[in-house]
């Protein structure tokens, strides 16, 4: 199995310093999620209600396991298959499958969020001369997506399938330059121009009329969903998401942070601006559904396709078509989700490359090629042919709301009950950071988090398992959406069989824990 020997390790590869490694881990957060996803959770799981549910999960688990996966990646110094390996000490060989388990799911999220950026670009380009017409829903479905009738298709649409193979290209050049001047490059330049952009269109859209229609219906509390757990549910699986933890992200980006390098505080930024920007997201594109309802005389709860694709390149492409002034609106709209996107992508990739790069011995530069090749091709077969639209539907709900979920229970479970390993990993973060954690931090992540988070998977499975999910056929669910649950699994178990071309395992946390006694506090116990 997988014992292996032991040659030098290239050195590894760094961020220049902290402000590379804030924008890199914003650019990480900043995602789809924060712009696709966030508005339409809100709106559907208690409006502003959900704020309660989403600060709690932020501050119970969002936070807690960003510091759990930035003090993994930081003290054991690898992608997630390394980093569990070496926690796991004697029992690395089984604990290693867990890190595969977090590439697997960082694969599989690779492969469809791709497919929402090539997209993003197409509409990016049709927003010149709103090329979807009088009926945006029609475009798309029929006309740039020809989506048919859930099954297999092998029929490709040349206009999905390339963007599609441009974004591909464009990731696997950036891995392959390497952290600093590949991903690090890229969120410098990327993150700025994100922000300016999005702020643009925030403003102009809180001057729609009828826009503060639309916050009050983004906004208006409704109580009773707080006693649902599918809106805790939800609320969970966006900050997950969001923040970029639980598979891998995190674990492989700390990683590249030097040793001695604050990590609570950078954290507390990224998690602020992530946040910030998600509130944002749902200020603007709330502001301009209430625009939207206004032009056609209804409220915004009448309106159809507010959440999801459907919002993106349904809706958003009608109003468009409406208000003033609007291709630019329409660029900076598309152009946004393309740079908030395409900078979590990298981050995701870089999850599974560094994976392969460090298992199998190969080179920064050959590690995403052959990781952007493989996925690339899975990614066209399934995402540019007349099926690709339900099969990213069902995808995205079981990657997040199940995989990410059981690979956190699954993480925390681990560290801190079967390893016991929590206080040198509060030890950690404490020795290199300002912001100290205390013994808080490991109620949260050590009892709390396990334990909601178990409630919570349980009711989710049970929910998909009797109910199904958007009236898909019984098939379909079992292929695409437990299939991906499957498929993680045995690719954990698969890859952790292969042999390591260099052990990872001759290595020495530093800080040494428990930490060596000062010269003065000897001579004091020795007084
Ligand atoms: N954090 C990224 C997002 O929100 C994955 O889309």
């Amino acid at each position: 199995m997988s014992t292996a020997p032991s040659t030098a390790a290239p050195p590894r590869e760094q961020w220049t310093g902290q402000f590379g490694f804030i924008m890199s881990a914003i650019g990480s957060a900043v995602g789809l999620g924060n712009i696709w996803r966030f508005p339409g959770v809100a709106y559907e799981n208690g409006g502003g209600a959900f704020l309660i549910p989403y600060l709690i999960a932020l501050v119970t688990a969002g936070l807690p396991i960003l510091f759990l996966d930035y003090a993994l990646g930081h003290r054991f110094r690898g992608s997630a298959p390394t980093v569990f390996r070496r926690i796991g000490g004697r029992i690395g060989r089984f604990t290693e499958s867990l890190g595969w388990f977090q590439v697997a799911i960082a694969f599989v999220i690779g492969l469809y969020y791709t497919a929402i950026i090539g997209w993003a670009l197409s509409y990016f380009v049709f927003s010149f001369d709103l090329r979807w017409g009088d009926d945006p829903t029609s475009f798309l479905t029929d006309e740039y997506l020809q989506v048919s009738e859930p099954g297999l298709s092998t029929t490709f649409v040349p206009g999905v399938l390339i963007p599609l193979v441009f974004v591909w290209v464009a990731v696997i050049a950036v891995l392959a330059a390497g952290v600093k001047k590949g991903l690090e490059r890229a969120n410098v330049i990327a993150i700025p121009a994100l922000g300016v952009a999005f702020l643009v269109l925030v403003v102009r859209a809180l001057f729609l009329d009828g826009a503060v229609d639309g916050l009050n219906a983004l906004f208006t509390p409704n109580w009773a969903a707080l006693g649902d757990p599918s809106v805790w549910i939800a609320a969970y699986s966006q900050i997950f998401f969001s923040l970029s933890i639980a598979f891998g992200i995190m674990v492989t980006y700390s990683s590249y942070r030097k040793r001695r390098a604050n990590l609570t505080t950078p954290g507390l930024v990224v998690a602020f601006t992530n946040c910030s920007f998600e509130l944002l997201a749902g200020i603007g594109v709330f502001a301009t559904l209430g625009f939207f309802a206004f032009q056609q005389g209804t409220t915004i709860d009448q309106l159809d396709g507010i959440t999801g694709v459907g919002l993106s390149f349904m809706t958003f492409p009608a109003i468009v078509s409406q208000m003033p002034g609007g291709p630019l609106f329409g660029c900076l709209f598309f152009g946004s989700l393309v740079l908030a996107g395409f900078t979590s992508l990298i981050s995701i990739l870089q999850v599974v490359s560094a994976g392969v790069q460090e298992k199998f011995g190969l080179t920064s530069r050959s590690a995403p090629v052959v990781v952007g090749a493989v996925s690339a091709v899975l990614s066209i077969l399934l995402f540019s042919t007349t099926t690709g639209l339900l099969a990213l539907d069902v995808m995205d709900e079981w990657a997040n709301n199940i995989g990410i979920e059981f690979s956190a229970v699954v993480v925390t479970v681990l560290v801190f009950w079967v390893l016991r390993r929590g206080r040198e990993l509060e030890y950690h973060l404490n020795a290199v950071s300002t912001f100290k954690v205390g013994r808080i931090w490991l109620f949260f992540v050590a009892v709390l988090a396990p334990v909601l988070l178990t409630y919570m998977l349980y009711e989710r499975i049970k929910d998909l398992v009797l109910d199904g999910y958007s009236d898909m056929p019984g098939w379909y669910l079992a292929t695409f959406g437990w299939g991906t649950i499957v498929f993680c699994i045995i690719a954990a178990i698969v890859l952790t069989a292969f042999r390591w071309v260099r052990s990872p395992d001759e290595f020495t946390p530093w800080p040494p824990y428990p930490p060596t006694p000062t010269s003065s506090e000897r001579t004091e116990a020795g007084a």
